[in-house]
């Protein structure tokens, strides 16, 4: 008989009593069945179904391309993968800027169709509305300030944010803003660690950093950066644990070579 080992989900409880405890929370994205089958397996806490899809999966410049539908089919699949993690979805550019009523259909569409657990939204008091009525219609929101990337077209640069006094004043208020609305944790990406510090310090849910130092209460990078998948990309705020590129690379050029030869399949692989 198999003993059926129980899974205990993560939830936006369980992340918020981990900052309470002073227990640092590991995020990673995933899009796909049999990355966020590893990525889960791994013991990550939460798997953000992130926009970046629009990058490393499309191949896209920004984020902005990506659609709605798009968005739940990779949710849909990275879902049917985790067990234990919390998944968070990103509501996609264009799917909740206009008014709060089509922030909170995109949220639900989510929701509904791909059974994540939460969606997270870019931006702070300018979308206030919407991140309350999606917040009040029972779905957890995580918040997103600092760099981005949905605005990066306003911004005109990826480089780090927040050093100015004014913008830092702003992204202060912004996270009030997001706790007060209901957030359950919010991103804060590129911007200096000491204001990341500060900030973190001021709030009550959970800061999880990109490019923010050290003293947030978690970390998030790009599953794809993160093992060495993106040629080229190497930020200074980016571990590359791996640098599956070249090895990917490697094997494909050891079975071009194996096949052209006919040394591809052998005698065991065969009928
Ligand atoms: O889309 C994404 O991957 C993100 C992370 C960089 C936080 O928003």
């Amino acid at each position: 008989m198999s003993v059926n080992k129980e899974v205990k989900r993560i939830t936006t409880n369980t992340i918020q009593e981990m900052k309470l405890k002073g227990e640092k929370i590991a995020m990673l994205t995933s899009y796909d069945y049999s990355m966020a089958t590893i990525v889960d397996e791994g013991g990550i806490d939460v798997i953000l179904v992130g926009d970046s899809a629009s990058n490393v999966m499309a191949g896209h410049e920004t984020t902005l391309p990506i659609t709605l539908d798009q968005m739940i089919y990779h949710a849909q699949s990275v879902v049917r993968a985790a067990k234990r993690a919390l998944v968070v979805v990103d509501l996609p550019f264009g799917s909740y800027q206009g008014n709060s009523k089509e922030a909170l259909n995109s949220a639900i569409r989510i929701m509904k169709e791909s059974g994540a657990h939460a969606v997270k939204l870019e931006g702070g008091l300018e979308i206030r509305e919407s991140i309350e009525r999606i917040i009040t219609a029972g779905i957890p929101v995580m918040g997103h300030l600092g760099l981005t990337p949905q605005s990066i077209y306003k911004f005109g640069t990826y480089t780090v944010r927040a050093k100015e006094e004014a913008e830092a004043e702003k992204l202060k208020q912004d996270i009030m803003v997001l706790q007060n609305s209901g957030c359950f944790s919010v991103v804060l990406e590129k911007i200096p660690a000491k204001l990341a510090q500060e900030v973190t310090a001021s709030v009550k849910i959970p800061t999880i950093g990109i490019g923010a130092g050290p003293y947030c209460d978690g970390q998030v990078l790009v599953i794809n950066d993160m093992i060495g998948l993106t040629k080229g990309f190497k930020p200074r705020f980016l571990r590359q644990y791996l640098n599956l590129f070249d090895q990917i690379n490697q094997a494909v050029q050891s079975y071009v070579n194996d096949v052209k030869k006919g040394n591809f399949p052998d005698e065991k692989e065969q009928y």
